[in-house]
Protein backbone atom coordinates (compact mmCIF):
# COMPACT_ATOMS: atom_id res chain seq x y z
CA UNK A 1 0.00 0.00 0.00
CA UNK A 2 1.58 3.31 -0.91
CA UNK A 3 1.35 6.07 1.24
CA UNK A 4 3.34 8.11 -1.20
CA UNK A 5 1.88 10.79 -3.83
CA UNK A 6 4.02 12.91 -6.20
CA UNK A 7 2.00 15.78 -7.75
CA UNK A 8 3.93 17.29 -11.37
CA UNK A 9 0.41 19.52 -11.99
CA UNK A 10 2.53 22.19 -10.94
CA UNK A 11 5.27 21.93 -13.75
CA UNK A 12 3.26 22.09 -16.57
CA UNK A 13 4.27 25.99 -17.09
CA UNK A 14 8.12 24.43 -17.60
CA UNK A 15 7.99 21.28 -18.79
CA UNK A 16 5.67 19.70 -22.04
CA UNK A 17 3.68 16.19 -21.60
CA UNK A 18 6.09 14.83 -24.23
CA UNK A 19 9.17 15.70 -22.60
CA UNK A 20 9.26 13.69 -19.80
CA UNK A 21 7.94 10.43 -22.00
CA UNK A 22 11.42 11.14 -24.57
CA UNK A 23 13.25 10.75 -20.81
CA UNK A 24 12.27 6.84 -20.96
CA UNK A 25 15.37 5.37 -23.28
CA UNK A 26 17.31 7.21 -21.15
CA UNK A 27 15.79 6.35 -17.74
CA UNK A 28 15.95 2.58 -19.13
CA UNK A 29 19.49 2.64 -19.73
CA UNK A 30 19.87 4.53 -15.92
CA UNK A 31 17.60 1.77 -14.56
CA UNK A 32 19.92 -0.89 -16.25
CA UNK A 33 23.43 0.69 -14.79
CA UNK A 34 21.27 0.64 -11.70
CA UNK A 35 19.49 -2.63 -10.87
CA UNK A 36 22.14 -4.80 -13.44
CA UNK A 37 25.26 -3.60 -11.48
CA UNK A 38 27.00 -2.27 -14.77
CA UNK A 39 27.12 1.51 -13.53
CA UNK A 40 29.81 2.68 -12.39
CA UNK A 41 29.90 2.76 -8.13
CA UNK A 42 27.75 -0.66 -8.24
CA UNK A 43 29.75 -1.91 -5.25
CA UNK A 44 28.31 0.89 -3.54
CA UNK A 45 24.20 -0.12 -4.40
CA UNK A 46 23.60 -2.56 -1.59
CA UNK A 47 21.04 0.16 -0.36
CA UNK A 48 19.00 -0.96 -3.27
CA UNK A 49 17.61 -4.08 -1.35
CA UNK A 50 18.34 -3.53 1.96
CA UNK A 51 14.66 -3.08 3.40
CA UNK A 52 14.20 -6.79 2.54
CA UNK A 53 17.96 -7.91 2.70
CA UNK A 54 18.89 -6.74 5.79
CA UNK A 55 20.73 -9.01 8.56
CA UNK A 56 17.69 -9.87 10.90
CA UNK A 57 19.89 -11.31 13.66
CA UNK A 58 22.12 -7.67 14.01
CA UNK A 59 18.00 -6.37 13.63
CA UNK A 60 17.46 -8.09 16.72
CA UNK A 61 20.55 -6.99 18.50
CA UNK A 62 19.99 -3.50 17.59
CA UNK A 63 16.87 -3.98 19.40
CA UNK A 64 17.58 -5.07 22.28
CA UNK A 65 20.51 -2.68 22.77
CA UNK A 66 18.34 0.13 22.14
CA UNK A 67 16.26 -1.52 25.13
CA UNK A 68 19.28 -2.03 27.33
CA UNK A 69 20.28 1.89 26.59
CA UNK A 70 16.61 2.87 27.49
CA UNK A 71 16.44 0.81 30.66
CA UNK A 72 20.40 1.90 32.24
CA UNK A 73 20.73 5.12 30.44
CA UNK A 74 18.97 8.79 30.21
CA UNK A 75 20.88 9.75 27.72
CA UNK A 76 22.19 8.26 24.37
CA UNK A 77 25.03 10.43 22.82
CA UNK A 78 25.43 9.64 19.33
CA UNK A 79 28.70 10.44 17.31
CA UNK A 80 29.32 10.63 13.74
CA UNK A 81 28.97 13.04 11.14
CA UNK A 82 27.55 13.14 7.79
CA UNK A 83 25.88 10.07 6.41
CA UNK A 84 27.18 8.63 10.07
CA UNK A 85 24.24 10.94 12.27
CA UNK A 86 21.90 12.56 9.47
CA UNK A 87 19.75 10.62 8.69
CA UNK A 88 19.09 9.52 12.46
CA UNK A 89 18.60 12.89 13.25
CA UNK A 90 16.31 13.42 10.70
CA UNK A 91 13.98 10.37 11.42
CA UNK A 92 14.24 10.89 15.31
CA UNK A 93 12.65 14.68 14.22
CA UNK A 94 10.25 13.63 12.17
CA UNK A 95 8.99 11.06 14.51
CA UNK A 96 8.82 12.36 18.15
CA UNK A 97 7.57 15.31 19.95
CA UNK A 98 8.69 18.99 18.95
CA UNK A 99 10.39 19.65 22.45
CA UNK A 100 11.12 16.03 23.52
CA UNK A 101 14.89 17.09 24.32
CA UNK A 102 13.43 19.54 26.66
CA UNK A 103 11.24 17.50 28.74
CA UNK A 104 12.34 16.62 32.23
CA UNK A 105 13.34 13.17 32.46
CA UNK A 106 10.46 11.84 34.09
CA UNK A 107 8.43 12.81 31.48
CA UNK A 108 9.91 11.87 28.78
CA UNK A 109 9.48 8.07 27.52
CA UNK A 110 12.84 7.53 26.14
CA UNK A 111 15.91 8.53 26.44
CA UNK A 112 17.15 11.84 25.03
CA UNK A 113 19.27 11.98 22.02
CA UNK A 114 22.08 13.91 21.71
CA UNK A 115 24.60 14.35 18.90
CA UNK A 116 28.39 14.89 19.17
CA UNK A 117 31.09 14.50 16.77
CA UNK A 118 29.83 16.50 13.74
CA UNK A 119 31.40 19.59 13.98
CA UNK A 120 34.99 20.72 15.70
CA UNK A 121 33.48 23.02 17.65
CA UNK A 122 34.75 23.04 21.80
CA UNK A 123 31.88 24.92 23.14
CA UNK A 124 29.33 22.49 21.32
CA UNK A 125 31.37 19.61 23.17
CA UNK A 126 31.48 21.49 26.09
CA UNK A 127 27.56 22.22 26.46
CA UNK A 128 26.65 19.04 25.22
CA UNK A 129 28.77 17.83 28.65
CA UNK A 130 26.93 20.54 30.26
CA UNK A 131 23.65 19.30 29.96
CA UNK A 132 24.39 15.53 30.37
CA UNK A 133 25.32 16.40 34.05
CA UNK A 134 25.33 14.08 36.30
CA UNK A 135 22.50 11.89 34.20
CA UNK A 136 23.53 8.04 33.81
CA UNK A 137 24.39 8.09 29.65
CA UNK A 138 25.56 5.67 27.11
CA UNK A 139 27.20 5.72 23.61
CA UNK A 140 26.70 5.49 19.80
CA UNK A 141 30.23 5.51 17.99
CA UNK A 142 29.40 5.93 14.51
CA UNK A 143 32.08 5.85 11.37
CA UNK A 144 32.26 3.62 8.66
CA UNK A 145 35.94 4.18 7.95
CA UNK A 146 36.62 4.85 11.73
CA UNK A 147 39.04 7.23 10.32
CA UNK A 148 37.14 9.95 10.16
CA UNK A 149 38.43 13.02 12.76
CA UNK A 150 35.62 14.80 13.87
CA UNK A 151 33.89 11.67 15.27
CA UNK A 152 37.14 10.35 16.70
CA UNK A 153 37.88 13.35 18.59
CA UNK A 154 34.60 13.19 20.46
CA UNK A 155 34.75 9.54 20.95
CA UNK A 156 37.61 10.22 23.21
CA UNK A 157 36.18 13.08 24.95
CA UNK A 158 32.97 10.72 26.05
CA UNK A 159 35.07 7.09 26.39
CA UNK A 160 37.14 9.15 28.84
CA UNK A 161 34.05 10.57 30.93
CA UNK A 162 32.36 7.08 31.09
CA UNK A 163 35.33 5.56 32.14
CA UNK A 164 35.51 8.14 34.79
CA UNK A 165 31.99 7.37 36.03
CA UNK A 166 31.42 3.56 35.02
CA UNK A 167 35.46 2.63 35.25
CA UNK A 168 36.59 0.55 32.13
CA UNK A 169 34.16 -2.64 32.56
CA UNK A 170 31.35 -0.34 32.75
CA UNK A 171 32.19 2.09 29.62
CA UNK A 172 32.46 -0.69 27.82
CA UNK A 173 28.56 -1.95 29.07
CA UNK A 174 27.56 1.91 27.44
CA UNK A 175 29.99 2.08 24.43
CA UNK A 176 28.02 0.61 21.13
CA UNK A 177 30.37 1.40 17.97
CA UNK A 178 29.01 1.08 14.44
CA UNK A 179 31.41 0.96 11.77
CA UNK A 180 33.07 -1.72 8.78
CA UNK A 181 32.91 -5.47 9.53
CA UNK A 182 36.36 -5.56 9.16
CA UNK A 183 38.65 -2.98 8.33
CA UNK A 184 39.61 0.73 10.40
CA UNK A 185 40.87 2.04 13.49
CA UNK A 186 37.19 1.88 15.17
CA UNK A 187 36.98 -1.76 14.42
CA UNK A 188 40.65 -2.20 15.86
CA UNK A 189 39.55 -0.48 18.94
CA UNK A 190 36.15 -1.95 19.67
CA UNK A 191 37.51 -5.30 18.44
CA UNK A 192 40.17 -4.55 21.72
CA UNK A 193 38.13 -2.79 24.00
CA UNK A 194 35.11 -5.69 23.26
CA UNK A 195 32.43 -3.29 22.57
CA UNK A 196 29.08 -4.23 20.92
CA UNK A 197 29.80 -3.86 17.36
CA UNK A 198 27.08 -3.34 14.44
CA UNK A 199 28.10 -3.03 10.94
CA UNK A 200 27.81 -0.19 7.94
CA UNK A 201 27.86 -2.87 5.15
CA UNK A 202 30.25 -2.80 2.53
CA UNK A 203 28.16 -2.23 -0.01
CA UNK A 204 26.24 0.71 1.91
CA UNK A 205 27.88 4.67 1.21
CA UNK A 206 27.64 6.78 4.13
CA UNK A 207 24.09 8.87 2.98
CA UNK A 208 22.41 5.34 1.86
CA UNK A 209 22.99 3.83 5.33
CA UNK A 210 20.09 5.46 7.70
CA UNK A 211 18.39 2.22 7.42
CA UNK A 212 21.53 0.08 8.86
CA UNK A 213 22.59 0.12 12.15
CA UNK A 214 23.68 3.37 11.62
CA UNK A 215 20.54 4.68 11.92
CA UNK A 216 18.34 2.15 13.36
CA UNK A 217 20.21 1.78 16.95
CA UNK A 218 19.61 5.51 17.36
CA UNK A 219 16.27 5.52 15.94
CA UNK A 220 14.94 2.57 18.29
CA UNK A 221 16.57 4.14 21.05
CA UNK A 222 14.23 7.23 20.76
CA UNK A 223 11.10 5.30 20.73
CA UNK A 224 10.87 4.57 16.77
CA UNK A 225 9.28 1.31 15.54
CA UNK A 226 12.08 0.14 12.98
CA UNK A 227 10.36 -2.52 12.08
CA UNK A 228 7.40 -0.34 10.57
CA UNK A 229 10.41 1.76 9.01
CA UNK A 230 12.03 -1.13 6.74
CA UNK A 231 8.16 -2.16 6.35
CA UNK A 232 7.48 0.93 4.91
CA UNK A 233 10.73 1.09 2.59
CA UNK A 234 10.07 -2.14 1.60
CA UNK A 235 6.83 -0.97 0.03
CA UNK A 236 9.09 1.50 -1.68
CA UNK A 237 11.82 -0.96 -2.62
CA UNK A 238 8.36 -2.75 -4.40
CA UNK A 239 6.74 0.56 -5.72
CA UNK A 240 9.37 2.11 -7.66
CA UNK A 241 11.50 -0.50 -9.14
CA UNK A 242 9.70 -0.19 -12.77
CA UNK A 243 11.67 0.88 -15.67
CA UNK A 244 8.05 2.40 -17.08
CA UNK A 245 8.02 6.35 -16.33
CA UNK A 246 4.49 6.11 -16.14
CA UNK A 247 4.76 3.24 -13.17
CA UNK A 248 7.17 4.70 -11.21
CA UNK A 249 7.19 8.27 -9.47
CA UNK A 250 10.52 7.81 -7.87
CA UNK A 251 11.88 7.52 -11.73
CA UNK A 252 9.37 10.27 -12.77
CA UNK A 253 10.95 12.54 -9.85
CA UNK A 254 14.65 11.96 -10.99
CA UNK A 255 13.65 12.70 -14.97
CA UNK A 256 11.97 16.00 -13.89
CA UNK A 257 15.23 17.30 -12.41
CA UNK A 258 17.44 15.88 -14.97
CA UNK A 259 14.76 18.12 -17.29
CA UNK A 260 14.89 21.55 -15.26
CA UNK A 261 18.72 21.20 -14.82
CA UNK A 262 19.35 21.06 -18.56
CA UNK A 263 16.37 23.72 -18.81
CA UNK A 264 18.93 26.23 -16.41
CA UNK A 265 16.95 25.16 -13.22
CA UNK A 266 20.41 24.94 -11.35
CA UNK A 267 19.37 25.04 -7.44
CA UNK A 268 16.62 22.56 -6.04
CA UNK A 269 14.62 23.63 -2.95
CA UNK A 270 13.51 21.03 -0.39
CA UNK A 271 10.83 22.90 1.36
CA UNK A 272 8.88 21.63 4.50
CA UNK A 273 6.15 23.85 6.26
CA UNK A 274 6.76 22.17 9.70
CA UNK A 275 10.11 22.01 12.07
CA UNK A 276 9.93 18.15 12.53
CA UNK A 277 11.18 18.13 8.28
CA UNK A 278 14.08 20.48 8.90
CA UNK A 279 16.64 17.92 9.95
CA UNK A 280 15.06 15.92 6.81
CA UNK A 281 15.94 18.79 4.73
CA UNK A 282 19.76 18.29 6.00
CA UNK A 283 19.77 14.40 5.01
CA UNK A 284 18.65 15.13 1.65
CA UNK A 285 20.63 17.60 0.93
CA UNK A 286 24.11 15.29 1.69
CA UNK A 287 21.99 12.49 -0.34
CA UNK A 288 21.45 14.66 -3.09
CA UNK A 289 24.76 16.67 -2.59
CA UNK A 290 27.28 14.31 -2.16
CA UNK A 291 25.34 11.92 -4.62
CA UNK A 292 25.66 14.76 -7.72
CA UNK A 293 28.13 17.30 -7.01
CA UNK A 294 30.80 16.02 -9.23
CA UNK A 295 32.95 16.36 -12.49
CA UNK A 296 31.51 20.07 -12.24
CA UNK A 297 27.98 19.31 -12.76
CA UNK A 298 25.06 18.89 -10.27
CA UNK A 299 21.93 20.34 -9.21
CA UNK A 300 22.74 22.56 -6.21
CA UNK A 301 20.39 21.13 -3.08
CA UNK A 302 19.17 23.85 -0.59
CA UNK A 303 16.02 23.79 1.69
CA UNK A 304 13.25 26.10 2.75
CA UNK A 305 11.64 25.58 5.93
CA UNK A 306 8.60 27.60 5.60
CA UNK A 307 6.62 29.76 6.47
CA UNK A 308 9.56 30.91 8.32
CA UNK A 309 11.91 31.73 5.09
CA UNK A 310 8.92 33.12 3.14
CA UNK A 311 9.71 35.75 5.50
CA UNK A 312 13.79 35.79 5.37
CA UNK A 313 14.63 34.87 1.52
CA UNK A 314 10.84 34.43 -0.27
CA UNK A 315 11.76 37.35 -1.64
CA UNK A 316 14.68 35.67 -3.88
CA UNK A 317 12.58 32.64 -4.48
CA UNK A 318 9.82 35.08 -5.87
CA UNK A 319 11.83 37.22 -8.05
CA UNK A 320 15.52 36.67 -7.68
CA UNK A 321 17.51 34.48 -10.09
CA UNK A 322 15.17 32.27 -12.15
CA UNK A 323 17.92 29.21 -11.42
CA UNK A 324 15.05 27.69 -8.63
CA UNK A 325 13.15 24.53 -8.72
CA UNK A 326 11.15 23.52 -5.45
CA UNK A 327 9.85 20.15 -4.18
CA UNK A 328 7.79 20.40 -1.46
CA UNK A 329 7.15 17.20 1.26
CA UNK A 330 4.47 17.60 3.31
CA UNK A 331 2.28 15.28 5.16
CA UNK A 332 -1.55 15.09 4.85
CA UNK A 333 -3.11 14.32 8.33
CA UNK A 334 -1.42 16.51 10.80
CA UNK A 335 0.17 15.05 13.85
CA UNK A 336 -2.19 17.45 16.24
CA UNK A 337 -4.15 20.40 15.58
CA UNK A 338 -4.74 24.32 17.34
CA UNK A 339 -8.24 25.52 16.66
CA UNK A 340 -7.41 29.10 15.77
CA UNK A 341 -9.75 30.92 19.41
CA UNK A 342 -12.44 33.54 19.00
CA UNK A 343 -12.14 37.11 19.80
CA UNK A 344 -14.14 39.67 20.59
CA UNK A 345 -11.24 42.95 19.47
CA UNK A 346 -10.66 42.91 15.69
CA UNK A 347 -7.31 41.49 15.18
CA UNK A 348 -8.03 41.12 11.25
CA UNK A 349 -8.66 37.42 11.82
CA UNK A 350 -12.16 36.92 12.45
CA UNK A 351 -12.30 35.29 9.02
CA UNK A 352 -10.27 32.57 10.57
CA UNK A 353 -11.46 31.91 14.00
CA UNK A 354 -12.37 28.39 14.56
CA UNK A 355 -10.74 27.15 11.82
CA UNK A 356 -7.84 24.53 12.18
CA UNK A 357 -4.46 25.59 11.71
CA UNK A 358 -3.60 23.25 9.92
CA UNK A 359 -6.07 24.34 7.45
CA UNK A 360 -4.06 27.50 7.73
CA UNK A 361 -0.75 25.96 6.89
CA UNK A 362 -1.84 23.81 3.76
CA UNK A 363 -3.54 26.80 2.64
CA UNK A 364 -0.30 28.71 3.21
CA UNK A 365 1.51 26.15 0.84
CA UNK A 366 -0.71 25.97 -1.46
CA UNK A 367 -0.85 29.97 -1.89
CA UNK A 368 2.85 29.92 -2.19
CA UNK A 369 2.99 26.99 -4.91
CA UNK A 370 1.24 29.33 -7.01
CA UNK A 371 3.02 32.40 -6.28
CA UNK A 372 6.07 30.82 -6.88
CA UNK A 373 5.05 29.09 -10.16
CA UNK A 374 3.81 32.22 -11.31
CA UNK A 375 7.53 33.51 -10.67
CA UNK A 376 8.52 31.14 -12.09
CA UNK A 377 9.87 28.86 -10.08
CA UNK A 378 8.95 25.11 -10.83
CA UNK A 379 7.23 23.11 -8.10
CA UNK A 380 6.81 19.09 -7.53
CA UNK A 381 4.81 18.23 -4.55
CA UNK A 382 6.09 14.56 -2.50
CA UNK A 383 3.15 14.16 0.03
CA UNK A 384 3.08 11.26 2.31
CA UNK A 385 -0.62 10.51 4.39
CA UNK A 386 1.18 10.45 7.95
CA UNK A 387 4.04 10.90 9.64
CA UNK A 388 4.80 7.88 11.16
CA UNK A 389 7.50 5.29 10.85
CA UNK A 390 6.06 3.38 7.64
CA UNK A 391 5.33 6.32 5.42
CA UNK A 392 9.46 7.95 6.54
CA UNK A 393 11.05 4.49 5.28
CA UNK A 394 8.95 4.51 2.04
CA UNK A 395 9.86 8.68 1.47
CA UNK A 396 13.80 7.72 2.63
CA UNK A 397 13.82 4.73 -0.30
CA UNK A 398 12.09 7.10 -2.77
CA UNK A 399 14.93 9.73 -2.53
CA UNK A 400 17.49 7.05 -2.35
CA UNK A 401 16.54 5.54 -5.63
CA UNK A 402 15.60 8.74 -7.46
CA UNK A 403 19.04 9.93 -6.76
CA UNK A 404 20.75 6.95 -8.28
CA UNK A 405 18.80 7.38 -11.31
CA UNK A 406 19.27 10.78 -11.33
CA UNK A 407 23.16 10.89 -11.28
CA UNK A 408 23.24 8.38 -14.12
CA UNK A 409 21.19 10.06 -16.03
CA UNK A 410 23.80 13.21 -15.51
CA UNK A 411 27.02 10.81 -16.49
CA UNK A 412 28.36 10.61 -13.04
CA UNK A 413 29.06 8.15 -10.39
CA UNK A 414 26.26 9.22 -7.80
CA UNK A 415 27.58 6.89 -5.26
CA UNK A 416 31.53 7.82 -4.46
CA UNK A 417 32.50 11.24 -2.86
CA UNK A 418 36.16 11.92 -4.05
CA UNK A 419 35.65 15.60 -3.02
CA UNK A 420 35.21 15.31 0.68
CA UNK A 421 38.96 14.25 0.70
CA UNK A 422 39.96 17.43 -0.47
CA UNK A 423 39.37 19.55 3.26
CA UNK A 424 41.06 16.41 4.93
CA UNK A 425 43.65 16.29 3.07
CA UNK A 426 44.37 20.10 3.83
CA UNK A 427 43.65 20.07 7.55
CA UNK A 428 45.86 17.01 7.96
CA UNK A 429 48.78 18.95 6.51
CA UNK A 430 48.41 21.76 8.63
CA UNK A 431 48.29 20.09 11.82
CA UNK A 432 51.10 17.85 10.75
CA UNK A 433 49.17 14.25 10.73
CA UNK A 434 51.97 11.92 9.77
CA UNK A 435 52.40 11.19 6.42
CA UNK A 436 51.70 14.81 5.06
CA UNK A 437 54.31 16.65 6.27
CA UNK A 438 55.03 17.17 1.92
CA UNK A 439 51.72 19.93 2.19
CA UNK A 440 51.95 21.47 5.48
CA UNK A 441 54.91 24.06 4.13
CA UNK A 442 53.33 25.00 1.22
CA UNK A 443 49.40 25.47 3.01
CA UNK A 444 50.81 27.67 5.81
CA UNK A 445 52.50 29.87 2.78
CA UNK A 446 48.80 30.44 1.47
CA UNK A 447 47.54 30.93 4.82
O1 LIG B 1 28.23 9.71 2.97
C1 LIG B 1 29.40 9.65 3.28
O2 LIG B 1 30.14 8.76 2.85
C2 LIG B 1 30.01 10.63 4.25
O3 LIG B 1 29.16 11.66 4.57
C3 LIG B 1 30.37 9.93 5.51
O4 LIG B 1 29.21 9.38 6.08
C4 LIG B 1 31.03 10.86 6.49
O5 LIG B 1 32.14 11.47 5.88
C5 LIG B 1 31.47 10.12 7.72
O6 LIG B 1 32.31 9.09 7.38
P1 LIG B 1 32.59 7.90 8.37
O7 LIG B 1 31.31 7.20 8.63
O8 LIG B 1 33.58 7.04 7.66
O9 LIG B 1 33.15 8.50 9.63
Amino acid sequence: MSTLSFDTSKLADFVGEEELSMMQPMVTAADELLRKGTGVGAEFTDWLHLPTEYDKDEFARIKAAAKKIQSNSKVLVVIGIGGSYLGARAAIDFLNDYFNNYYGDDERDFPQVLFAGNSIAPAYLNSLIKVIGDRDFSVNIISKSGTTTEPAIAFRVFKQLLEEKYGTEGARERIFATTDAHRGSLKTLADTEGYEEFVVPDGVGGRFSVLTAVGLLPIATAGGDIDQLMAGAAAGEQTYADADLTKNPAYQYAAYRNILYRKGYTTELLINYDPTLVQFGEWWKQLQGESEGKDGKGIFPASGNFSTDLHSFGQYIQEGRRNIFETMVRVTEPVSDVVIPTMDADDGLGYLQGENMSYVNRTASEGTVLAHVDGGVPNMIVEIDKQNEFALGQMIYFFEVAVGISGYLNGINPFNQPGVEAYKRNMFGLLGKPGYEELTESLKARL
